[in-house]
């Protein structure tokens, strides 16, 4: 099938791209690989994994490779569908756009006071299909939605598997409260 192909293709341009003497050039060469493969067509991905959820945006696993130490993951969004303030669990992470426009904002931590944490939002930056950013902690906080009437779809390449988060919860007095949040795969489809 031609997603196991390119999931297999995949996992061998991030065995070579791990094998460079650091992780900032190993990063580099992922998202790098992620934007030919979807600019070339390389990154089939089956519809199933690309059907959009009614109450949130789904994510369904693309392949877990132990030997690696690497997961993807498909997430698709529905209009409007958001993550909240989170942080990467301290995880590497390379995010391409496969279909439509996501718009992440950064967030610098600026200070933290036991469980309570404040930030500095950058300038949305809006990704469409084709472009790919990373993360290496302890640079790892984010929001990704999807701002538009259209489903989008990105692929979320991790350094091991993001099975929970830190979630930040912002309070009128400017701070976010941290809360933990538990990550699942979603089935493929759209029944909930
Ligand atoms: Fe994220």
């Amino acid at each position: 099938m031609a997603s196991l192909q390119a999931g297999e293709n995949l996992k061998q341009r991030i065995e070579e791209a791990l094998a460079l003497p650091n992780l900032e050039a190993s990063v580099e060469a992922i998202r790098a690989e992620l934007v030919s493969a979807i600019r070339e067509g390389r990154l089939e991905l089956p519809q199933p994994l690309r059907e959009p959820r009614p109450d949130h945006y789904a994510r369904r696993l693309l392949f877990a490779d132990e030997a690696l130490g690497v997961t993807a993951v498909v997430m698709t969004w529905g209009p409007h569908q958001a993550t909240p303030l989170h942080d990467h669990a301290g995880m590497w992470c390379v995010e391409g756009v496969v279909e439509g426009e996501i718009e992440v904002i950064r967030h610098v931590l600026v200070e933290e006071a036991g469980n309570l944490y404040r930030f500095v939002p950058e300038a949305p930056i809006h990704a469409f299909k084709g472009n790919a950013g990373s993360l290496i902690p302890p640079v790892e906080h984010h929001v990704l939605a999807n701002s538009t009437d259209r489903v989008a779809v990105t692929l979320h390449i991790y350094g091991g598997e993001m099975d929970r988060c830190s979630v930040f919860l912002p309070r009128p007095d400017g701070w976010c409260e941290r809360g933990e949040r538990t990550l699942r795969y979603d089935d493929c489809g759209t029944a909930a």
